[in-house]
């Protein structure tokens, strides 16, 4: 679309508790989410997409924190679930007038000649994920009905490895069968997802894989083994202007880190 401009940002494992005195690995995610929303705004996002562990013990509680804590935000906000959520119990608090269903929470919208399809990865009662073949499904239907238009795929958890031991033992289990169904659809550019509480960027088959840091505490991604970090946490913003993508990382500290534009031709040597 010449001449338009988006810009969104994604966040990601907000990790809110209810208990307001709470620590996890020494972090305040409260305070976290509180320094964050006004370097949000300041950027005046189209809208954000958060994909996933908004909260961290699946209760109602703190789902009514955290909508408190976003009240400020003055994008929209697209939300995932992630391992630590509860589908019941997020849409009785974010959809008070829909039934509390423990349904995947899928979504698919257009913004800027672009296609965001948002997928729901939680297994219940587990840490890894999974997308269920109705998901699957439903992601196939979409990209095919659509192919024509430039897609960007978002779920919680990571849908190639990260060369941790532990966390890839934790993150999607059928993979395969995603990849699969991205590569019968050329349109799809780039998937963004959480989870692994680091930055990774991969490109695989033409599609751009990227994470981003947790709003909270970060796994370190030197160790094979759990070791939690109080590095600065931080999102990412996109702005598409003109056909161009652009990347940055933000973190709370103030630093902003300009990624490689998605346009770089990748050399293969042989
Ligand atoms: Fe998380
Ligand atoms: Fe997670």
């Amino acid at each position: 679309m010449p001449g338009s401009r988006l810009c969104f940002l994604h966040i990601s494992d907000l990790h809110i508790l209810g208990d307001e005195g709470r620590r996890q690995h020494g972090a305040d995610t409260a305070a976290i989410l509180r320094q964050a929303v006004p370097l949000m705004n300041a950027l005046r996002p189209d809208f954000i997409i958060a994909s996933g562990d908004l909260i961290s013990d699946e209760s109602e509680e703190s789902y009514r924190r955290l909508r408190t804590l976003l009240q400020p935000v003055e994008a929209p906000i697209h939300f995932l679930l992630g391992n630590h959520d509860d589908r019941a119990a997020f849409r009785r608090v974010f959809h008070p007038g829909e039934p509390p269903s423990a349904d995947p929470l899928c979504q698919a919208f257009e913004r800027g000649g672009i296609r965001f399809l948002l997928l729901d990865s939680m297994l219940p009662g587990k840490v890894e994920g999974r997308l269920a073949s109705d998901q699957l499904d439903w992601l196939e239907g979409e990209l095919a009905a659509h192919s024509d238009r430039p897609t960007w795929v978002f779920l919680h958890h990571q849908p190639l490895p990260i060369y941790l031991r532990w966390l890839d033992a934790l993150g999607l289990q059928n993979q395969e069968e995603f990849l699969e169904v991205l590569a019968r659809h050329p349109q799809v550019e780039v998937v963004g997802y959480g989870h692994v509480h680091q930055v990774r960027r991969w490109r695989y088959r033409g599609v751009l894989f990227v994470s981003v840091p947790a709003l909270a505490f970060q796994f370190s991604p030197l160790s094979q083994e759990p070791e939690i970090t109080l590095e600065t946490p931080g999102f990412r913003r996109v702005e598409i202007s003109n056909g161009e993508r652009r990347h940055w990382l933000h973190f709370l500290d103030g630093r902003v880190v300009p990624e490689p534009p998605l346009s770089a031709i990748p050399i293969y040597i042989r």
